[in-house]
């Protein structure tokens, strides 16, 4: 794992700390920790304590259910390397606890199935139906930087094949840690696929969406469009990325797609800490 600047500038004019995510990313993640604890200590402490915190409201909202939840995300965090932090997933599964109504979960942008073990074990809670759509070999074009705009000046670099997690991977972990009963797997790439369809017509409750590049948002909103309804909520891992959130809220694009343009909720500000985690409600 490589950390460094270079000469892509924020459109303000200063300059960005750039995050490259090299092609093989398994077993860089404690690297990058280390690199964050040089960089940013503050931050990273300010983080454990939020999780800390996080962990004990997450307990508090339901302590029997989500005590038996929380064991079983420890398993997980603690066995597949992934690349959402666990107050991420504890916000999601609140979110989803609360607003998600009949219809099926989704996952777009898998890895090796940290996110979608997780989320295996709330649909089962839920008695809902997980899809999860990845290409499984990773990324499938390099792409960066990208800019956010939110917060610290940074920006992200991403390479082709990055984020590899094979069918095999993703099936043996969710037999090992997820509820796999429960789940669906598509394999593709979400930019040339043509749109999902749900059996007997079902509908998306809520879609996490977790693809790094925006031209895989773009491609990812195309695939889930037949599945969306009213009350329907997409949460972008990377929402607050600029060009990602062009998108989300281009208005014609929508229109392309015959659904009306979401509302946008900027998490970081709700959840007070960091994360480019947004959602977009169709609320019409
Ligand atoms: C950062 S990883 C996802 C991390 C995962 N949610 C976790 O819990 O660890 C991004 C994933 O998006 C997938 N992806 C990116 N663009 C895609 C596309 N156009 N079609 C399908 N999958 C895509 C990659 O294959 C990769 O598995």
């Amino acid at each position: 794992m490589s950390l460094g600047n270079n000469d892509f500038q924020c459109r303000n004019g200063d300059k960005p700390t750039v995050k490259y995510i090299p092609k093989d990313v398994s077993g860089g993640l404690t690297q990058q920790v280390i690199a964050e604890l040089r960089r940013e200590p503050g931050q990273v402490l300010s983080y454990l304590w939020k999780t800390a915190i996080g962990s004990a409201r997450f307990l508090a909202e339901a302590p029997l259910t989500n005590g038996i939840l929380f064991y079983k995300f420890m398993r997980i965090f603690f066995t597949i390397e992934g690349g959402v932090s666990l107050l991420e997933i504890l916000k999601l599964t609140s979110l989803i606890k609360r607003h998600a109504k009949n219809g099926i979960l989704v996952e777009v942008g898998t890895w090796k199935g940290l996110s979608a073990c997780c989320l295996s074990h709330v649909a089962a809670l839920k008695k809902m139906k997980l899809w999860i759509v990845d290409t499984f070999t990773g990324l499938p074009q390099s792409g960066g930087p990208f800019h956010v705009s939110e917060g610290r000046r940074r920006g992200y670099h991403f390479e082709e094949g990055s984020y590899a997690g094979s069918y095999e991977t993703v099936s043996e972990n969710l037999r090992r840690l997820g509820y796999a009963n429960n789940v669906s797997m598509v394999a593709g790439n979400v930019i040339d696929m043509p749109p999902l369809e749900f059996p007997d017509g079902q509908k998306i409750s809520l879609a996490f969406i977790d693809v790094d590049l925006p031209e895989s948002y773009r491609g990812a909103f195309k695939a889930l469009a037949r599945g969306i309804d009213k009350g329907t909520i997409l949460v972008l891992h990377e929402g607050l990325i600029d060009d990602v959130r062009e998108i989300a809220t281009d208005n014609a694009f929508w229109k392309t797609l015959s659904l009306p343009p979401p509302r946008l909720v900027i998490y970081e500000h709700s959840w007070r800490m960091r994360t480019l985690m947004t959602g977009l409600i169709f609320d019409d």
